[in-house]
């Protein structure tokens, strides 16, 4: 931190390419020669005009993530991973995935010439599974969810000497993800929006925001103040609800998890408390929705605004008008959601609509 206040002021971004390596000097990477990149980040911050005069409100915002290589938010950590590993002359990974975190992982490899291997449920988006595929990753279709794809990962990582990059069990993914907050608070003239709305499975893009914020405020960039964080996840899955709910500061692992929103579908969070942390110091606070309400949002997104989000990404919007009618949130709190994936690798869900 030390280093990158004397080396960079918050003017010296806009003069720099768009895109998350823009914020280099606070990324792991040590040698820009390592960085491996496939032009993600720099994500459009969207006003919402029609669904703000829908829902009679002053402010929402989409971050829109699905604009990303591979089609979502992942693309951010796995970046960062990878060009980590690299730079540590590490030459094979492993990751248990809902989804698009293996997709992601299997073509940044393919990119940096990495070996992949990727354990990913079988009722995991077809796109997700293609796309490991294609970029020639050891894609292993578990029947299972995401927690038994992380025993089998580990095994063979025990096994053959893989190195593991599950969710928050390596520390660059989150890395890769806080630059989303340096984003939120650039194109907002570095400020904070009041309310963040994220749909919530291993956590790391609010962990990693989280994070962003902090470090902001100590380069003196920000103020103290902070968005209120806000988990949404399904009903059908929601252990960090429940948890948020109960006072408790882990969350029990949720039995018979099921919904569309495959990447929120994580049945327990190695960083359940960091996440919990953030909601409850924030003010902010945790829900579910409905995969009827996702649909319905995923609709609402497309039509009004021309956003056709991923069902994780319209669970935001979904949370946002339960949010309004039970009050929690007020028609001028400025609110951005955080729409993380595209639906165009989600034809599954989208058909029956
Ligand atoms: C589109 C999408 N949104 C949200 C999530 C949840 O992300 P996190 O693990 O950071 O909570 C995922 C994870 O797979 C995802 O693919």
């Amino acid at each position: 931190m030390d280093a990158a206040r004397r080396e960079v002021d918050p003017a010296a971004f806009a003069r720099r390419p768009r895109g998350m390596w823009r914020y280099f000097e606070l990324l792991p990477v040590r040698d820009e020669a390592n960085v491996v990149t496939l032009g993600e980040g720099g994500t459009p911050l969207l006003r919402a005009p029609r669904l703000e005069r829908a829902h009679d409100a002053r402010a929402i915002l989409i971050k829109d993530e699905g604009v990303n290589p591979t089609g979502t938010f992942k693309a951010r950590g796995m970046s960062a991973a990878v060009s980590r590993a690299k730079e540590l002359g590490l030459t094979r990974l492993t990751v248990p995935t809902a989804g698009n975190a293996g997709g992601a992982l299997a073509l940044y490899c393919a990119r940096a010439g990495m070996e992949a291997h990727v354990f990913m449920p079988a009722d995991a988006p077809e796109a997700n599974k293609m796309e490991a595929a294609i970029a020639g990753a050891n894609l292993v279709i578990v029947n299972g969810l995401i927690s038994d794809a992380g025993r089998l990962s580990r095994e063979r990582a025990a096994e053959i000497g893989l190195f593991d990059v599950s969710t928050l069990r390596e520390p660059y993914r989150v890395e890769g993800k806080k630059t989303m907050g340096y984003e939120i608070a650039e194109d907002l003239g570095w400020r904070l929006p009041e309310a963040i709305v994220y749909p919530t499975g291993g956590g790391t893009g609010i962990v990693g925001m989280w994070k962003a914020f902090d470090e902001m405020e100590r380069l003196g960039w920000i103020g103290p103040e902070r968005p209120m964080m806000i988990i949404v996840q399904a009903e059908g899955c929601a252990p960090l609800v429940r948890a948020f709910e109960n006072g408790a500061r882990h969350a029990e692992p949720w039995e018979g998890a099921s919904t569309i929103a495959s990447g929120i579908r994580v049945p327990s969070a190695v960083a359940d408390y960091l996440i919990l942390d953030a909601a409850r110091e924030s003010n902010g606070t945790a829900l579910t929705v409905t995969d009827a309400e996702i649909l319905a949002a995923m609709r609402e997104l497309a039509e009004t605004e021309g956003v056709w989000a991923a069902p994780e990404a319209a669970a935001t919007l979904a949370g946002y008008r339960k949010l309004r009618a039970s009050g929690f949130l007020a028609p001028e709190t400025e609110t951005l959601l955080l729409c993380t994936g595209s639906g165009q690798k989600y034809m599954e869900v989208v058909a029956p609509l």
